[in-house]
């Protein structure tokens, strides 16, 4: 990052003055102001994260390849859970004995924290996270996460009808199962923060509050309590049990593991352009809240996995979070926040590695509509 030298304005900047860093009254940082006739055309250099004073309406000149590259990626990834054949699943649901109770159990409180979740985190990149952050390249990558976690809720009720589920029940267990509303009123408090409509970044406190809603949702919510989730379905499609909805899982933990890896090279970015903002005591709250969310989970997983089954209970699941805890933590530049944790699902990153299921995309009939097929009559 080149640094700005204010001893020789350019004749452009002089005649027209920019806006001083961190004044939020002097950028327009959603992109509906109106339009500055005549402004000095936007340069890299004020590009920034937040607050910024470039124009966030012009994609070009990028600044942030990794939030372009991000973008592509998921363009690549593109999926519909329609495509993905239920009939393994319905038969196996619908048989007497081809789950346990337990595992039933585990199934629907899996599924009912997921569903509505999906919506939690598309609300907060929409109505929270994209209006803060000033950088066109990145609500490039917003706009295209939003389109996935709608792809995602789609999911689920493509799951709901296809096995009859109750849907009530199901995306109402955020509200009437404790350990599912406990995770997420934690998170929600955080988007809540930012929902006032006077809320502007520009002051340490308030970039600190965005700070803390871009931890709540990307590091825990998608990186830390999806994947426990991932990690229960993923257990029982490799005993060859609800295969449908596992590779449906496999496609989500793949969008997942982009949002969470988006997520940090966002807080890092921010991190490096705002050093003030990450002072100890700010490091020691994000830990906590990491430490905390953990907590959360192993209440979760010991509501969603009273007595366990083959290779999957509680227990494995509290490692399994103090393992991603701290891997979550190493990536924000934090010392681990829990004592020397293995990776009890080892087999978890090859789940995450579909490049490596060669039949994969043979299994998948693209047919999308194009504009060909399309009737204007
Ligand atoms: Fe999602
Ligand atoms: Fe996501």
């Amino acid at each position: 990052m080149t640094m700005l030298d204010w001893s020789e304005p350019n004749p452009a900047s002089a005649a027209m003055p920019r806006a001083l860093p961190h004044d939020p009254l002097a950028a327009d940082a959603t992109g509906l102001g109106t339009i500055d006739r005549g402004a000095a055309r936007v340069r890299v250099d004020d590009k920034a994260m937040i607050n910024a004073r470039a124009d966030v309406n012009q994609l070009l000149p990028l600044k942030y390849r990794w939030a372009w590259e991000k973008y592509l990626a998921g363009c690549n990834n593109h999926w519909m859970p329609t495509e993905v054949s239920m009939q393994a699943d319905i038969a196996l649901w619908k048989s007497k004995d081809g789950l346990t109770e337990d595992e039933r159990r585990m199934v629907k409180r899996n599924l009912g924290f997921f569903a509505a979740s999906e919506s939690l985190v598309a609300n907060n990149v929409v109505l929270a996270i994209y209006r803060h952050l000033t950088n066109p390249e990145c609500r490039q990558y917003l706009l295209r996460q939003s389109f996935e976690e709608a792809v995602h809720t789609h999911t689920f009720q493509y799951i709901v009808e296809s096995l009859s589920l109750d849907e009530g029940e199901l995306f109402n267990m955020y509200r009437e199962v404790p350990s599912i509303t406990d995770k997420a009123a934690w998170a929600l408090a955080h988007t809540q923060s930012l929902d006032d409509p006077d809320f502007r970044t520009g002051t340490p406190e308030a970039d600190r509050r965005f700070l803390r809603d871009l931890v709540a949702f990307y590091v825990v919510f998608e990186g830390m309590w999806f994947y426990t989730g991932f990690a229960q379905i993923l257990s029982l499609g490799r005993r060859n049990k609800m295969v449908g909805i596992a590779e449906q899982y496999q496609y989500i933990l793949r969008d997942e593991s982009i949002h969470l890896n988006f997520g940090i090279d966002v807080i890092n970015q921010i991190k490096a352009e705002n050093p003030h903002l990450w002072t100890p005591a700010f490091q020691a709250e994000v830990a906590g809240m990491i430490r905390d969310a953990a907590e959360l989970e192993a209440a979760y997983g010991r509501d969603t996995m009273p007595r366990g089954f083959l290779g999957l209970n509680a227990a494995l699941c509290e490692e399994y979070m103090h393992f991603i805890a701290n891997r979550r933590s190493a990536q924000l530049g934090l010392p681990p926040v829990f004592g020397e944790a293995d990776n009890p699902f080892p087999w978890m990153s090859e789940a995450m590695d579909l490049k490596k299921e060669k039949n994969f995309f043979e299994t998948r009939v693209i047919e999308y509509q194009n504009g060909g097929a399309l009737s204007w009559e």
